[in-house]
């Protein structure tokens, strides 16, 4: 599969990682406001990591509370790192701190990834679950799913040379990442690519390379993992500050 005749990801640069945490706030206020006048609901998929964090505070914050629909969201995760949920490392923990215990999204309507006990059980049921909400779809529709780049090109819990990046059928798999010596539980690059929309939050120098690799660079996915991020049929968003864009 090369993605031939994809969509192509619209790039969108801000000076600083403020700016992009608040053109992020701003897009996922806009996708909700659109999924819930097409769809009466929003189910959008969260990313971990420190980029993210801000984009979560921002949207909890003055600014865009009022704002959003709250009752209509249905809130899922990319991934999560194989610890219990009050965990420092759980990106459940860090959305739930920053976002979902500030506003009234309905606990029922939040679909927690399991990182505690089997990784592999916790895969087969989160598929299980989303299987049960997208009913009859034959992958999920999510209608935005927010990602964070790692400086290695992981994206969500898809690492350089990790098995999962060769899932073609699961919609969320168990990933043993060798250099962590850890499992993580993740949404596959399938069931990302069928997203209404999708949009990277990257930001700080130390990514610039990787970010002129994964947007400019020859198609290498084993290595650049973000490079398996080409939607179906959505549209792709990169938002990156000035420092990682500086190679572009
Ligand atoms: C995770 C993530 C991951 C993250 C990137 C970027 O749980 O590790 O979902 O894909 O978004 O590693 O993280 P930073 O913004 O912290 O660099």
């Amino acid at each position: 599969m090369t993605g031939a005749g994809r969509p192509r990801p619209h790039v969108r640069v801000y000076a600083d990682p403020e700016g992009v945490a608040r053109a992020a706030a701003a897009l996922v206020a806009e996708a909700s406001a659109e999924a819930v006048g097409s769809v009466g609901r929003f189910s959008v998929a969260l990313a971990g990591g420190s980029t993210p964090r801000r984009v979560y505070e921002l949207l909890a914050g003055d600014d865009f509370r009022g704002r959003v629909e709250w009752g209509r969201w249905h809130v899922f995760f990319g991934d999560e790192r194989c610890v219990p949920p009050d965990d420092a490392e759980s990106n459940y923990r860090m959305a739930n701190e920053t976002l979902l215990g500030r506003v009234p999204v309905p606990r029922e309507n939040v679909h927690r990834m399991r990182g505690e006990g089997d990784a592999v059980a916790n895969a087969r049921a989160y598929e299980d679950e989303l299987r049960g909400y997208f009913v009859g779809a034959a992958w999920p529709a999510f209608d935005l799913v927010l990602l964070g780049m790692g400086d290695d090109g992981h994206t969500a819990s898809l690492f350089p040379h990790t098995a999962a990046l060769r899932e073609s059928r699961a919609w969320v798999a168990a990933n043993w990442v060798e250099r962590l010596g850890q499992f993580r539980v993740t949404l596959t690059a399938p069931s990302i690519n069928h997203a209404r929309r999708l949009a990277f939050v990257v930001s700080g120098g130390g990514k610039a390379a990787r970010v002129r690799e994964v947007l400019g660079g020859g198609h290498e996915p084993e290595r650049l993992p973000a490079q398996l991020i080409r939607p179906e049929s959505g549209r792709l968003e990169w938002l990156v500050d000035a420092a990682a864009a500086a190679e572009l």
